[in-house]
């Protein structure tokens, strides 16, 4: 959650981004600037777009239009096929961007699942990959985790380690598609604190979340997207305490409901 300084040029700039599933149309035109170190938090009603957003911007869907700028490298769907890929290839080689996953490899230690990509993908010596993840692991209170597979781990710590295994790649964005999916509310509060912690090292990052906890203790500005739209763009204590769209009270009431029955 750093400041944003004039000067500095959003590290992901979208506009006009359609995306269709055959005829159907899912995301209707919509633009979106994150700045360095920004943190975004997407929610909305299920099946409003979120999950696909996400997934456009990782360049992983077809039948887009518009533009999508990573890191000063812009893919415009206007533009040959040819170079599209040329630039896609471009922003995944510089590992700008990271998609985050937490599916470990359960016949993988914890540092296995760290250094692979690394070593397989990127040649990087293994012995080099090997200090830097336990440098890394250290940093996220893993380093007695070191050799352990994933299923000895507790859920939260599972996650942790994903996280550590994409921060091996120094990404500048990382983009998160319910990371509370899988974690129970107490995990909640120590997802929060390996968030901030990201955001106060100046790594970028896209959430989608409808955790309203999660929401307030992370975003700079959280936007509600509904139908293949924004529906509202504002800081999380101006949405949640006075929001302007009915669309948005609606939405926030139902979420509200369900935090309640979940005792949460
Ligand atoms: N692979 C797909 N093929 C066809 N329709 C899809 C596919 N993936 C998602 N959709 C549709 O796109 C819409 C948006 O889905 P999604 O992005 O997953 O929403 P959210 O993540 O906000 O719940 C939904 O109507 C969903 O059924
Ligand atoms: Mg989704």
């Amino acid at each position: 959650m750093g400041s944003i300084k004039s000067s500095e040029k959003p590290i992901i700039k979208v506009r006009g981004l359609h995306k269709y599933f055959g005829p159907v149309h899912i995301i209707k035109g919509v633009g979106l600037d994150l700045w360095p170190s920004e943190v975004i938090v997407i929610m909305g009603p299920s099946g409003g777009g979120k999950s696909t957003f996400l997934r456009c911007l990782n360049f992983l869907e077809e039948q887009l239009a518009g533009t999508i700028e990573v890191d000063g490298v812009e893919v415009n769907t206007e533009e040959s096929a040819s170079k599209v890929k040329k630039r896609i290839r471009q922003i995944r080689r510089n590992a700008a961007m990271i998609f985050q996953e937490f599916n470990l490899f359960p016949h993988m230690t914890v540092l296995g699942n760290i250094i692979e990509g690394a070593v397989t993908v990127k040649k990087m010596p293994q012995k080099q990959a090997i200090a830097r993840a336990e440098e890394l692991l250290a940093s996220m209170g893993l380093l007695e985790k070191r050799d352990d597979f994933p299923s000895y781990l507790a859920a939260g710590e599972q996650q942790r380690v994903a996280i550590a295994r994409s921060l091996f790649m120094e990404p500048k964005i990382i983009l998160f598609d319910d990371p509370t999916s899988a974690l129970d509310p107490t995990l909640i509060v120590e997802l929060v604190d390996t968030l901030t912690k990201l955001a106060n090292e100046g790594i970028a990052m896209i959430v989608v979340t409808n955790e309203a906890y999660l929401a307030r203790n992370i975003a700079d500005k959280v936007m509600l997207l509904d139908d293949g739209v924004w529906v509202e763009i504002a800081p999380p204590d101006e949405l949640f305490t006075n929001p302007k769209k009915e669309r948005t009270r609606k939405f926030l009431e139902r979420i509200s409901l369900k935090d309640i029955s979940a005792g949460a």
